[in-house]
């Protein structure tokens, strides 16, 4: 028996990086994986290569942007497999790299809040009433280290993810009791396109970045797939409301 056999999971975000290991580790613990991405053709690379590991998986374009196509999102899940159990909202952008919060722009404000807080929270207005239906489930949001310190030079992302934890512990302040655990996940350097693209904006190199970490090396995505899973079992049945750091140690210091 596997930890997700008869589950069905959503991935937001899931054609790339941490969401794409994540959907590929439901899949591998049983579960039945629905995943929502703006880019097409990488969501439906994920579903391709969860049904070549022998997975089941279905795949619906969705900008988390969009307040209907969640819905449609939420709706497909059910559709498919007849149930929501978990899901985990990871679709996310850093957006643009600038020297100060002085230089930033409207537009790039506008983007980041957009995708980063609002898609979380339309992710969960539609999830929340599918899971209350079935008597349960359990949500992880994808905050970050930047949820809890700052970081000059992406002080939009910062203050988003600070706003995806706000988010996590009121959703789960106001639906703990009717059976929906809710958490988020804080990974900190994780070796995936978003980190090739912010130290290609800042003129760095991915090793520059070994340092902040005290285990001595950056994150792979499955080691963030393997926390979200876990926040997602049964065996985390006494935890809600909480932000776990995926860290290596960069916030102990
Ligand atoms: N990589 C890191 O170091 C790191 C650290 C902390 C948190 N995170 C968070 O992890 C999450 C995943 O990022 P990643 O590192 O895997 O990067 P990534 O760029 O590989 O993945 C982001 C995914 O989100 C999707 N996406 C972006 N905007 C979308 C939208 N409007 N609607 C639907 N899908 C959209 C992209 O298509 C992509 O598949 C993000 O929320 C990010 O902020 C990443």
């Amino acid at each position: 028996m596997k930890e997700f056999d008869g589950k069905v999971a959503l991935v937001t975000g899931g054609g790339s990086g941490i969401g794409r290991a994540t959907a590929l580790a439901f899949a591998r613990e049983g579960a039945q994986v629905v995943i929502g991405n703006r880019n097409v053709q990488r969501g439906e690379e994920t579903v391709s290569m969860i049904r070549d590991a022998g997975g089941t998986a279905s795949f619906q374009r969705t900008d988390v942007l969009n307040a209907a196509e969640i819905e449609a999102l939420v709706n497909h899940a059910i559709a498919e497999y007849g149930r929501l159990d978990v899901a985990f909202n990871n679709a996310g952008t850093e957006g643009d790299t600038k020297p100060t919060l002085v230089d930033q722009t409207e537009a790039n404000f506008d983007a980041v809040m957009g995708i980063n807080v609002k898609g979380v929270w339309l992710s969960m207005k539609y999830e929340i009433p599918r899971m209350l239906e079935q008597g349960g489930g359990a949500i992880v949001n994808c905050a970050s280290v930047a949820g809890i310190i700052g970081f000059p030079g992406i002080g939009i992302y910062v203050a988003s993810k600070h706003a995806v934890i706000g988010l996590t512990k009121t959703a789960a302040l106001e639906y703990s009791a009717q059976g929906i655990r809710i958490n988020a996940v804080n990974p900190a350097v994780i070796d995936t396109e978003m980190v090739d693209r912010l130290t290609d904006g800042m003129n760095m190199k991915k090793d520059d970045l070994t340092a902040f970490h005290p285990i001595g090396r950056i994150g792979r995505v499955e080691e963030v797939a393997e926390a979200v899973l876990w926040l997602c079992s049964d065996k985390s049945s006494f935890v809600t409301g909480h932000s776990l750091l995926v860290d290596g140690g960069f916030t102990a210091r």
